[in-house]
This record gives C-alpha cells, sequence and structure tokens, in this order.
C-alpha cells in the first residue's frame, strides 16, 4: 500500500475514563461509513448519546475529513453534516495547496470508533492524542483535548506577552483580539494565532495548527492524577487541524509557512532606523525632530506622523493649521530629497461626520449596519467621538479604501507617503458595551480632544526650506491621554440577546452577544470595547461573532492593495497593531502600546522570536524605549541598543510622556550611533536572511532551541537569540545591571568586537557592559556580507563596499549568502551570490542577475593572530567584482 498515512485498525486496548468535571455527561461521537482512498479517510460521526446541550446545542451529525496533504502535514477537519457552520473564508486565509502525489507522510492517524477519538504520531511518538475525553461539537462550544508528555516545552498561542515558552499548569491563552493598553501579561492581545510548537529535544518537533478565527480559550494543566494536557474551549467554527510533522523547530516554521503563507519581502530601507511619537504638535515640531537628528548625526531613514496630522482625528483630514498640506508636501519632498522616508497613520474607523471619508463610504454603503434595513449604521466611539466601521467583506470596500488613498495620498497633490501605519483594528471601540449612546460617551470622554494652540512662527530652521518655521517640542496638555480612556469596564451590561440567525451561521439558535461559556476575555464580555459580535458583515452575511479576529488582518490586507495601487510594482510597507494567523503575507506588527519598563524590554525578546519564527511575522519590532509611562536614561539606552535588532526598529513614544528621541540624552544618542552603525553595516545581512525567510520560511531570527534543538539548555532561553543563523546575542536585560550570563551551546563563538575565540558549552558571564554595548557572538563557520562602512541613509549605504566577515568552524571553513536587488521591486531581479571559504581561498558562487555598482573591498577573518589593541581578527583589502563566480587566495 502506497503511503501508511492512516491506518484504519482501531487504537489496541484504549480504556477510555471519560472522567471530566463539568462536561462529564457529553457522551461524544461514533464514527461510522469509515472510507480511506489513498491519502485521504472520510468519516461520519454522530451524536454517541443524549446531548448534554453544555453551552450550547449539541450537533448530532459530524463529518471527519483527514487528509495527507504532504509527506509533513496531515489535515484533519472535523466539520458539520450539513456544512452551515461557520468557517474561516479562503478569501482571508487561503488553504494550501495538496500536492497531487504526496510522498509517505511521517505522520500517521490512528482512531477510535466508539466513542470517536484520533491520535497522530510521527514514527512511534503520540503527538496529538484525544483519547479519555469526549470531542464536544456544540453550537456554541467546541471542546477538545490533547495528552501531552510531562512538563511539556511549548511556544507560540499568541499573541500574548508571557513567556517564550509557554507555563504548564493551570494556564489560559485567551484568542480574541482586543486593545491592550499596557501589553499586560496572562491577557488576551491585539492578534489571534492559534498554533504552536511541541518541543521535545532528541524525540524531534512538531507543530499544531488549529484554523479557527473563533474567540477561544486554550488551557493548559494537568489533571488530578497529573495528566498533562492542552484543551481548546472555542466559541464555535469547526475543528480544522494542520499536523506539521517537523521534526525540528526549523521544519515546523517551514511547514507552517506552507499552510499559512510567506512573509512578504520589505523593501531595503524599511530596516532603517524610524523615529515616531504620538503628540507631536505640528509639522514644525515633525520638522525640528527630523532635523535634530541630522544634528546629533543619528540616521534617521523614516520620520512617522500619529493621528496628530489629522483634522479632528479624522482619518483621511489633515489639521489645516498644524500641518497645511503645503508644509505636509515640503516636508515629504525635504526627507524624499534627502533620502529619508515618511509613514502616517491611519485608523479604521471614520468619523460620523460631515467629510469625504464618511460621506463617500455612507453613499457607497461599505461601512457596518446596525440594522441593514432601516439603514441605521453601526456606530462606536474611536478618536474622532462618534464612528463608524469599514465592513472588509463588503464586495465594494477595497474600491473605496483604494479611492480615499488615492485621493488622500496622492503623490501629485496630496501627502506622498512611503509607507503606512494602521492601529486601532481588532477593532478598538472606546464606548463601552452597550453603547447605547456613542455621543454622549465621546462627549463625557473629551472625544476628540481640542487641539493645541496654534503657536506663533519662530526661527528658520537650518537646512529646512526658508517657510519652515520650528517651535517647542512639548506635547500640549489638552489632548486626552490613552490611559485616560482605558478603563476595563467591569459592570458590563448585559441585553437581551438578539439570536440572529443567518445565512453561513445555520444554527436556529445562537447568542452572539453573550454565549454561554465565557472565554477569559479580559475586557469583558466579547462585545466590550470593539463592534458588537452581533454585528451581520455583507456579502455572505458573517458575524462578527465569528470573524472578529480576522478585522485587522482583513483591513491590512485591504490597505496593502491600496499601498500598491498608489506604487504599483513597489513592496508596500503596511505596519499593523492587529494580526491573524498568516498576516505576515501582507504585513508587518508592531507589539503594540507596551511600558517604558524593564519587565516589557525584556518581554519584547520573546514577543518578537514569537511573531517571526512561529507566526511567520518577521516584520516585527516592539516600542523602543517605551511607549506609555516615562523612561530613563539606561533604559532607553539599553532598548536603543536591543532594538538596532529588531527587524523593525523604531522608537515610538506616547502623547505626555518624557520625549525619547535618541537625541535627547547623550549617551543615548551615542548608544544609537553606535548600533545604527552595526546594523547598518550588517543591513544587506538581515535583507539577506529576511528575504530567505520570505522565499523558503526558514525564520531568520531564532530562539536558541532553534538552532540547538537537543541541547536542553536553550529550551526555556528567551532573553537571547539568533539575528539570522551566524549571530546570538545577548542583551543586559535588567536596570542597573553591566553584565549579562549568557549560554553558548557547544559551539565555536567569536565576540564580534574583538573577534577572540569564545568557546560555548556553558554559562559565560559577560561583564563591563556599558550602556553603549551589548554582546555579539559570531557563530563559527559562517560568513556574514557586511558593508565596509555605515552611513545617514540606507540609500548611501547601498553605494558602500562590501567586506565579509569570515568566522571559521571548528574544521576552519565558513560559508555565508548575499542577495541583492534593486531593493524595492516586487519582481525584482537579483543575485543570489555564496562565499565559501575553504583552506585560505574566499570562493564567489551563485546567480548574478543583479550587479551591484559595488564590490567587495575588503575580507575580515575573526580568531586570527593577536595585535596589541586585544584584537584577533585580520583584515585585508581585496577587490572582488560581484557580476560573476570568482575565487580569491586570502
Ligand atoms: C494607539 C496606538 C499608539 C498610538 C495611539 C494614538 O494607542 O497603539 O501607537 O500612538 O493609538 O494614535
Amino acid at each position: 500500500m502506497r503511503g501508511a498515512l492512516i491506518l484504519l485498525a482501531p487504537l489496541a486496548g484504549a480504556t477510555f475514563l471519560a472522567s471530566r468535571y463539568d462536561l462529564d455527561d457529553c457522551p461524544g461521537y461514533i464514527a461510522s461509513n469509515i472510507k480511506q482512498l489513498g491519502q485521504r479517510l472520510t468519516a461520519d460521526l454522530s451524536l454517541a448519546g443524549d446531548a448534554c446541550n453544555t453551552y450550547g446545542s449539541d450537533l448530532l451529525d459530524l463529518k471527519l475529513l483527514v487528509e495527507g496533504q504532504s509527506e509533513n502535514r496531515l489535515h484533519v477537519l472535523i466539520y458539520d453534516a450539513d456544512e452551515e457552520v461557520y468557517q474561516v473564508p479562503e478569501s482571508v486565509v487561503p488553504r494550501p495547496e495538496c500536492e497531487k502525489e504526496p510522498k509517505d507522510s511521517q505522520l500517521r492517524f490512528d482512531y477510535e470508533e466508539n466513542p470517536f477519538s484520533f491520535r497522530v504520531l510521527r514514527g512511534e511518538e503520540v503527538l496529538f492524542d484525544t483519547s479519555d475525553t469526549n470531542l464536544i461539537f456544540q453550537s456554541q462550544y467546541l471542546n477538545i483535548r490533547t495528552w501531552l508528555p510531562n512538563e511539556p516545552n511549548l511556544y507560540g498561542l499568541g499573541e500574548h506577552s508571557d513567556s517564550l515558552r509557554l507555563p504548564t499548569t493551570n494556564y489560559t491563552r485567551t484568542l480574541w483580539n482586543r486593545d491592550a493598553y499596557g501589553i499586560p501579561s496572562e491577557t488576551n492581545l491585539y492578534g489571534a494565532h492559534p498554533v504552536y510548537i511541541d518541543h521535545r529535544g532528541k524525540k524531534g518537533t512538531h507543530g499544531v495548527f488549529l484554523l479557527s478565527s473563533n474567540g477561544m480559550d486554550i488551557k493548559i494543566d494537568k489533571t488530578d492524577d497529573s495528566r498533562q494536557y492542552l484543551e481548546y474551549h472555542t466559541l464555535g467554527g469547526v475543528l480544522d487541524f494542520y499536523f506539521l510533522a517537523g521534526p525540528t523547530p526549523k521544519e515546523v516554521s517551514v511547514q507552517y509557512s506552507e499552510v499559512v503563507g510567506l512573509p512578504a519581502m520589505q523593501s531595503y530601507w524599511t530596516f532603517g532606523y524610524h523615529n515616531c511619537r504620538y503628540g507631536y504638535q505640528d509639522v514644525f515640531e515633525v520638522a525640528e525632530v527630523v532635523y535634530n537628528y541630522s544634528q546629533a548625526r543619528i540616521p534617521l531613514e523614516t520620520m512617522w506622523t500619529d493621528i496628530d496630522y489629522m483634522q479632528g482625528r479624522r482619518v483621511f483630514t489633515l489639521d489645516e493649521e498644524r500641518f497645511p498640506l503645503d508644509k505636509m508636501r515640503e516636508l515629504v519632498s525635504h526627507l524624499h530629497k534627502h533620502e529619508q522616508h515618511y509613514i502616517v497613520m491611519v485608523d479604521p474607523a471614520i468619523s460620523h461626520s460631515d467629510n469625504e471619508a464618511f460621506n463617500t463610504g455612507s453613499e457607497q454603503g461599505v461601512f457596518l449596519y446596525r440594522d441593514y434595513e432601516q439603514n441605521e449604521l453601526y456606530q462606536g466611539a474611536v478618536w474622532p467621538g462618534v464612528t463608524v466601521y469599514p465592513d472588509w467583506f463588503h464586495t465594494d470596500t477595497q474600491c473605496y479604501w483604494n479611492g480615499e488613498f488615492e485621493r488622500f495620498f496622492n503623490r501629485d497633490d496630496g501627502v506622498d507617503i512611503d509607507g503606512l501605519w494602521i492601529d486601532m483594528n481588532e477593532a478598538s471601540n472606546f464606548c463601552p458595551y452597550p453603547c447605547t449612546n456613542p455621543a454622549e460617551y465621546a462627549e463625557n470622554n473629551n472625544l476628540p480632544p481640542p487641539p493645541p494652540p496654534v503657536r506663533p512662527p519662530p526661527r528658520r530652521l537650518p537646512g529646512f526650506p526658508a517657510n519652515f518655521q520650528p517651535g517647542s517640542s512639548s506635547p500640549s496638555s489638552n489632548h486626552t491621554k490613552r490611559s485616560e480612556l482605558i478603563h476595563e469596564t467591569q459592570n458590563i451590561n448585559k441585553r437581551i440577546s438578539r439570536n440572529v440567525t443567518t445565512k453561513r451561521i445555520g444554527l436556529a439558535y445562537r447568542d452572539l452577544i453573550n454565549p454561554a461559556y465565557q472565554i477569559a476575555n479580559v475586557a469583558g464580555s466579547l462585545s466590550n470595547k470593539t463592534i458588537d459580535t452581533d454585528i451581520i458583515h455583507a456579502g455572505d452575511g458573517y458575524a462578527e461573532y465569528d470573524t472578529h479576529n480576522l478585522y485587522g488582518t482583513m483591513m491590512g490586507a485591504a490597505s496593502r492593495k491600496a499601498m500598491l495601487q498608489r506604487r504599483p510594482g513597489v513592496r508596500p510597507l503596511v505596519i499593523t497593531r492587529s494580526t491573524f494567523a498568516g498576516a505576515g503575507a501582507q504585513v508587518g506588527h508592531w507589539l503594540g502600546d507596551n511600558v517604558s519598563q524593564w519587565d516589557k524590554y525584556r518581554v519584547s525578546i520573546a514577543q518578537m522570536l514569537a511573531f517571526a519564527s512561529i507566526f511567520q511575522v518577521p516584520m516585527v519590532g516592539t516600542d523602543v524605549c517605551g511607549f506609555a509611562g516615562n523612561t530613563t536614561e539606561e533604559l532607553c539606552a539599553r532598548w536603543a541598543m536591543l532594538g538596532g535588532f529588531y527587524p523593525f526598529f523604531r522608537n515610538h513614544n506616547e502623547f505626555g510622556s518624557v520625549a525619547q528621541e535618541f537625541y535627547r540624552w547623550p549617551i543615548v544618542a551615542q548608544a544609537a550611533r553606535k548600533i545604527i552603525d552595526i546594523r547598518y553595516r550588517l543591513l544587506d545581512y538581515l535583507y539577506t536572511s529576511f528575504h530567505k525567510q520570505t522565499v523558503t520560511g526558514i525564520p531568520f531570527l531564532q530562539p536558541l532551541f532553534y538552532v540547538y534543538p537537543e541541547d536542553e539548555k536553550t529550551f526555556g532561553n528567551e532573553l537571547q537569540f539568533f539575528y539570522g543563523d551566524a549571530l546570538l546575542v545577548s542583551p543586559v536585560v535588567g536596570e542597573g545591571e553591566d553584565s549579562v550570563q549568557a549560554y553558548f551551546p557547544k559551539d565555536v563563538f567569536y565576540d564580534w568586537f574583538t573577534g577572540a575565540v569564545v568557546p560555548g558549552g556553558g554559562v559565560r558571564t559577560l561583564s563591563d557592559v556599558g550602556l553603549t554595548d551589548i554582546p555579539i557572538h559570531v557563530r563559527g563557520g559562517r560568513i556574514i556580507p557586511l558593508r565596509v562602512k555605515s552611513s545617514q541613509t540606507t540609500t548611501e549605504l547601498r553605494k558602500r563596499g562590501f567586506e565579509p566577515l569570515i568566522a571559521p568552524g571548528a574544521d576552519g571553513t565558513a560559508s555565508g549568502e548575499l542577495y541583492l536587488d534593486d531593493g524595492e521591486s516586487i519582481e525584482a531581479r537579483a543575485a543570489e551570490i555564496r562565499f565559501e571559504f575553504v583552506q585560505g581561498t574566499l570562493k564567489v558562487l551563485g546567480k548574478f542577475g543583479y550587479h551591484p555598482t559595488v564590490a567587495v573591498e575588503a575580507v575580515t577573518i575573526l580568531g586570527q593572530g593577536r595585535r596589541r589593541d586585544g584584537r584577533h581578527r585580520v583584515t585585508m583589502k581585496v577587490q572582488i567584482e560581484l557580476t560573476g563566480p570568482t575565487e580569491v587566495k586570502l
């Protein structure tokens, strides 16, 4: 038989204890009509006894579909026989292609007929095992549990700000996207990524992805008799599992990218340094910040503007006094002339007032309706006061969005942005549920806040056009602070549910507001501080109840298209707050409203690693120096050093907090100059490694266990990380500290700064790490394509020659890659160059489809000689053109 993927044999001798707290009585299902054809198995599942109707009514008839989709991916779908229950629309998350003739699968599917349960195995290793507890599939509640080995190493299930390796006792991960000011731990945050990696060291690694956008709790705990389990409690949808065979963490990441899509490639400039803040008073202050950066010789690649530029916080408008169009256009052209870039924010909520975006959208009917028949729009309250929300499911919304971009961000007479920042798209609604009177809420909460006073014109800014006039740079105090608006509503009034039945829901009765099972949404009820979950979308009539977690990702996809239409063929940078599985194919993500605190600085590493390596959203970073609260000189200097290794490197600060642009303190400025220098010299290494992820799924940022999967000491390490596969970064992690307890796996490492060999195989204390330092170590065996020198902009950087940095491995050899293209085109001609260092010879191989204007001008070899300055590195001048294969004896 070709492919022993699916075994029809029932599990031998399995016992079914059926012991389970309040779900005890549920009878489970019986499998019948089992058919197997090649790599595909189907069965009917029927309720095995009396319905238990725990949190809704049990569905009597289900279907099972099992597909060995590829050598290392097994798809298990349990769905309702009538096919009316909501499934994540393929238009939002396209399904992976099945291989026509999949090879023998590494994964095996075993099942028990009565009551139905299943196991997924890789060889003898049981990866997923639902035996002993009965499957529950109700109209508003699904429950399935898998047994796990004790003390498992589990990662993923974002978005969260907990440890990278998840706790294993009494731990609940709730997935329900919310505006999560302060990113508190053990709460649901902005995004939903229902995928985990189960790493079992020598026994291998696998991944489990549940493609569901319904609200859910995932519980990880032990039974009273100490059996470890992971249990899904979802509020609906179907059980759509993808099992990824691994058997290494890296392979799981690659296999996940085959399911949800490869991440989008970004333009070269996007990896430069970005500065932003909420509360810049006017365009002059923005200009002044740009000027101050250049005076401080801190390379600023991109300047950002928050909602401050808008008239009364209304998207697609300009505050005519503080951010007038002519001055905005001058600012942007000044930036462009100086090889810099500009980005502004767009929120989804549109002000319900007489403005073009509202008028056009309501004419086109693209907003969400409370009552479509009565022409009553659904209203909430966000920054501009009373707002309406685009319905991304409406077929005309893309056109509407494109139109607004075309009008407002027009390159000829609008604000010519280079990238886009989208926010508040969970979607956020400040007005607590039930938001019966958004106008009153807005009024009582000072929305929109009165704008700051217009300032008198002072002196001229050097370096800027004569008509640019700066002001003082302290944000005005009449804004409403974000923290003032955030108060979790404890007493959420209950409203009589409407029990909307729509096509696609198909179930006679669902309470879309207060389902009987309550997930641990820290915002309270499902609809609190967001769009009401009983709102029905246009098109196929999906309920917000089911699609809530997709809102941000759909806005991201629409915004990417709108940006592409402005600059066809150019990779659009869209940075979003809310994401769902697969979002990386369209957008990058910043980690939201963190706090200027050391714990948030530390956890940013785990968050970044989860997004970049597990969720396949590699364009990720957190607000450097912290968003909420006041940063300190020390924290900001350390954060600048760490931020230099975020793929997306942006300093952003809340309105009203102390100013934290890098030039504000001499030591922070020094730290910033130093780390940007290092980052830029490494930029082609970042670009190359990032590009590799976008074409293969191999994550370029990696937790240590990805690189050393058999070394148990790496499993819980979340404070060091690999930047590409050649650099180990070990930042100082605590206040007042100047040393790091860094773990070095068994391998050869070199100190980045001195070139000295650092043998691996244990913990080392790295001391005297000053505020402008960060320990970086190069892994032996790798070649890093450095630029010979850094520069003030990435455009200038591209004119610098190369200097491969050779770190010989234990056998004296090394290799590395360099990817080159024009830096921005989606369809780009490219060079994919490979460097090999063997017995003193450097070989340059590969494809040379793009010719850079510069050559390799020097080569540095680490661990060579010992110079008087304590350096163990030798640099030699060479001239190697990167236009074809060649080799040079060093
Ligand atoms: C949200 C964003 C934050 C932004 C603020 C004002 O809180 O997360 O980054 O500064 O809104 O637009």
